[in-house]
């Protein structure tokens, strides 16, 4: 055969064994395609040739300003074009972040026209914040402001910060205790492209490259006809000093941001933030992705600080660092610089100086919201696929998780569950009796989730459409009469404009058991394609001239699109159990802004079931939970392609550590329900879902933390260690919440071993044998395909719940596990945050949130009370009355233990005994003590003493 091998043949059989899918980058724009982003990057090529002699038209007008109630006014003037007018607002809020907005005179007030008689608003849009700030941000009265040659300084905060505006030209630096720590227009980029008519050029005279741009702009065969012409905003944002930026999700990149500005291992691009549907995407890449969060932190030893640049429009981030003189006499470090370019809008940017990661993360959750406490039941495994076909096939995989006694809570539809991409509709053949289905399904207290898509089929017989398009609550074309047609999974479709309030209102009553026919109280929704995906649309979205509600361009509010979306069915959802009886609605989004957080859980989207991406899921869902939004995972097996018996099971080693844990897989893809994965692998996948749900607890109590304090689910090494610099470009392992577990689940392939840091020199045990390491630093340990790296570091009490079970609210009233791992001094603490797990009675006060501390000195293990209003807790702390511990493992503790047979156990005014059992510790592992059944409650104070 081998002589006869054609080239053909031998060419497709090496396509066999190259990965099948490639992103097809021709469908997205580079920077240099998009127009504005190309003008800001050749301006900052000017100003680096120019070097010294650049500097930026832009100069404050120190008479206009005016400090008032904490808020500083004044204009700057672009000295081009005759002078522009831009009105410059910096607030200085009363928690400590500054927020500078520069918005154009001329566009506010209307003196401007737009070109095609465009019936877009004049304005540059300012309804971000409408959309992503919460709540009411007082200003700080006592700011105080002086003026000195040309700069004014502004003194403001809880630890004397310092905005010094300097006039000419424009630039802020931001300063704590006389230090700088961020610079706006450090590098003279700053970019406002004011309005201007567009000028007939002569007959013969080109544009010049820049104008090539203005006026439309074509790309994909796709033409914006752009009414409003150029209207970019950018600026550089320098953090001096800090050699590591995170955030800016969404990107299949490394958690430490890459430089974008070429040379070795860097990108090309600037990162790209405009909510797409890209197909196939690629690992390691600054390319857009679903979602956009435009939240960027710096670290530097000791310090943390952050920026968030509040635009819906298109965005593109450069950031480069400068090099440190490995001959320098200085230990200066090095810095990061930072572009930011957004295609339309305010120039709308927050200041959050720190100190620490803690304090960042709590200012960005006042602003924008802290995630949402989701219901128990979400942060347990879901079972989803491009399709179950049929009810009878749902029916199915629920006995057969049963059978094989693999947990699962919820089960999930895609499209095709439809009537024809009907969503709110149920296919009439194979899912007739959906009701029936969900009922057997809550018998095990399992939930289903179906999927409803922001594409309204255009079918005017279907009821949604007919109302929808009647009503005028479409997204209209970029003639403004007419609802926008484009194509998606139904054919032809409209979009829902979830900006429009009266549509949101009508949207929401879609979900009443009444309008969903066939759904019940245990049914929640899956958002997908609300980037908004547009299969014809250019660059697979809907054209920038689309207008929505308010008359505002699809341009100014795209990267907003998805959120408006999934907020308004997670509203739908609340409601439709009626006054009183609500319960914690569960939606998934595709797309997200800042503020996704309030209302939905994300995924990232279509990932490939190779080892690429799995590695690269643990850096992005760490970038996610940094900027805010933690609740989130990625397809378990990888969407696209069959992954290996190996693959599939690391997969569900690796997704049980997901805050969002759903294995999921395209229609074309092979079953792949871990039942099926034949043994070992289906034992071993079974144990990583059980890890999950007996770790339960420990995850609840980290969600409750996240939703008070922004504290981050999945945390990298800088947010715990910040003076380790060793750590600051860790993405592989984590810890989990407070609990000190530290998690490095396996993502290459054939493994036998890996190397985990540990970045103390506390006492780390591994979870599961109790092995102890002693030193701060690089450990290589045992990682054969049915072990999970997984480290407790000591000082830390873990709540589990240990007694498999079918699904998480069967496991409501089971007992406690309390594992205590030893510090190297002989203490531990530990946090258990318990609610009904599915109601808002905790808002009430419906909650027991415990505190457990043990100390060797006095011997002594205690529970005690953290809620600040325990009357309130009276009638569901009656409820988990019997709720009890039925173990503590205590874990690194000396020989003397040996000799406790039993221990002395208080709770109110009674005293008894319970047996303790040591085992000696052999081989590098630690001894350990269990103390069976104290009967503890989980809602009392109490004591176990060891003496
Ligand atoms: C795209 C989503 O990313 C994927 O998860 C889903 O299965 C398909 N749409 C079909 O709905």
């Amino acid at each position: 055969m081998s002589a006869r091998l054609t080239p053909i043949l031998i060419l497709s059989f090496l396509s066999l064994l190259q990965p099948a899918q490639m992103v097809k980058h021709e469908n997205f724009k580079t920077c240099s395609q998009s127009g504005f982003c190309k003008r800001n990057r050749a301006l900052a090529d000017r100003a680096q040739s120019a070097g010294a002699s650049w500097t930026a038209p832009y100069e404050l007008d120190g008479k206009t300003l005016q400090l008032k109630d904490g808020v500083l006014t004044g204009k700057i003037w672009k000295t081009e074009a005759g002078g522009i007018e831009l009105p410059l607002e910096v607030s200085l809020f009363e928690n400590g972040v500054a927020r500078v907005t520069i918005d154009e005179a001329q566009r506010r007030t209307g003196e401007i026209t737009l070109r095609h008689d465009s019936k877009a608003r004049k304005e540059r849009y300012d309804g971000a914040e409408k959309w992503a700030l919460v709540g009411d941000h007082k200003c700080q009265k006592t700011a105080t402001m002086e003026t000195k040659e040309g700069v004014t300084t502004v003194a403001y905060g809880p630890d004397n910060y310092e905005a010094r505006i300097t006039h000419k030209p424009f630039s802020v630096q931001f300063l704590k205790g006389g230090e700088v720590y961020i610079v706006f227009n450090d590098r003279n980029l700053i970019n406002v492209e004011h309005w201007r008519p567009k000028i007939e050029k002569a007959e013969g005279e080109e544009p010049t490259e820049d104008e090539e741009t203005y006026w439309e702009e074509t790309f994909g065969g796709n033409t914006d006809s752009k009414p409003r012409g150029p209207e970019s905003v950018a600026l550089d944002i320098t953090f001096p000093g800090y050699d590591h930026v995170y955030g800016i999700p969404e990107h299949a990149t490394s958690l430490s941001l890459k430089e974008t500005r070429g040379g070795e291992g860097n990108y090309n691009e600037p990162y790209r933030l405009y909510n797409s549907d890209v197909f196939e995407y690629e690992t390691d890449s600054p390319m857009t992705l679903y979602g956009s969060i435009p939240f960027m932190q710096a670290q530097k030893k000791g310090s943390t600080v952050g920026v968030f640049w509040l635009s819906a429009a298109e965005t593109w981030v450069d950031v480069i660092k400068t090099k440190q003189n490995p001959h320098a006499l200085t230990t200066e470090k090095a810095s990061t610089q930072t572009h930011w370019i957004s295609e339309s809008g305010l120039l709308d940017v927050f200041v959050l100086l720190g100190p620490d990661a803690a304090w960042v993360y709590r200012q960005y959750g006042e602003l924008t919201g802290f995630t949402t406490l989701p219901a128990m039941f979400s942060i347990a495994y879901h079972q989803c696929r491009w399709n179950y076909v049929s009810q009878d096939d749902v029916k199915d995989v629920d006995r057969k998780f049963d059978k094989f006694d693999i947990p699962y809570d919820v089960i999930w539809l895609d499209i095709e569950h439809t009537d024809g991409k009907r969503y709110f509709t149920w296919d009439p053949l194979t899912f007739s009796k959906p009701e029936s289905m969900q009922k057997t399904l809550a018998r095990r207290d399992r939930k289903l989730v179906a999927i409803v898509d922001p594409h309204i089929k255009n079918d005017e017989n279907y009821a949604v459409d007919k109302e929808m398009v009647a009503k005028g609550f479409g997204v209209k074309d970029k003639g403004g009469e007419k609802v926008y047609e484009g194509w998606c999974w139904p054919g032809s479709s409209h979009w829902v404009d979830c900006f429009n309030p009266a549509a949101v209102d009508w949207w929401k009553s879609l979900f009443k058991f009444d309008k969903f026919i066939g759904s019940t109280p245990n049914l929640w929704i899956w958002n997908d394609m609300n980037e908004p995906s547009v299969f014809n649309g250019p660059e697979t979205t809907m054209p920038k001239d689309n207008i929505h509600h308010g008359n505002w361009e699809h341009r100014d509010v795209h990267n907003i699109n998805g959120m408006s979306f999934h907020n308004a069915t997670y509203e739908g959802l609340k409601i439709r159990l009626g006054s009183g009886k609500e319960r914690r609605p569960f939606v998934l989004t595709r797309s997200f802004f800042a503020g996704s957080q309030r209302s939905a859980a994300m995924w990232t989207g279509d990932n490939q079931a190779d080892w690429p991406h799995l590695q690269q899921a643990f850096p992005m869902l760490l970038a996610n939970g940094i900027a805010g939004f933690p609740f989130a995972g990625a397809d378990v097996g990888g969407f696209f392609g069959n992954p290996s018996k190996e693959l599939l099971t690391r997969w569900y080693q690796a997704g049980a550590f997901y805050p969002f844990f759903r294995g999921h897989a395209h229609i074309d893809a092979k079953r792949r329900e871990p039942y099926l994965a034949g043994e070992p692998y289906v034992s071993i996948i079974r144990d990583a879902i059980r890890l999950r749900y007996s770790l339960l607890p420990a995850w609840y109590t980290a969600f409750h933390q996240a939703s008070r304090e922004g504290m981050p689910i999945l945390r990298p090494h800088f947010v715990m260690f910040p003076d380790d610099e060793a750590g600051f470009a860790i993405d592989d392992q984590f810890f989990l919440g407070g609990t000190g577990l530290l998690a490095k689940p396996i993502v290459k392939e054939s493994a036998t071993k890996t190397t985990v840091y540990f970045p103390d020199d506390q006492v780390y045990y591994d979870y599961f044998d109790h092995t102890t390491y002693h030193r701060k630093g690089h450990h290589e340990v045992s990682a054969a395909l049915e072990e999970i790296p997984l480290f407790m570091r000591g000082g830390h009490i873990i709540p589990r719940k240990d007694r498999p079970r079918r699904s998480s609210g069967l496991m409501k009233y089971d007992p406690y596990t309390l594992v205590i791992a030893v510090s190297s001094e002989g203490t531990a603490d530990g946090v258990l945050y318990v609610d009904d797990g599915e109601t808002y009675a905790h808002q009430s006060g419906a909650y027991i949130h415990r505190a457990f501390t043990f100390s060797y000195g006095d011997n002594t293990l205690r529970s005690g009370n953290l809620h600040p209003e325990p009357a309130k807790a009276a009638a569901y702390n009656k409820d988990m009355r019997s709720v009890r511990v039925e173990r503590i493992v205590i874990v690194g503790i000396g020989k003397e233990w040996a000799a406790k047979k039993v221990v002395e156990v208080k709770q109110g005014s009674k005293t008894w005994k319970a047996k303790i059992v040591y085992t000696e510790g052999k081989d590098g592992k630690a001894n350990t003590a269990v103390v069976r059944d104290p009967k503890v409650s989980i809602t009392k104070d109490w004591s176990v003493n060891f003496t």
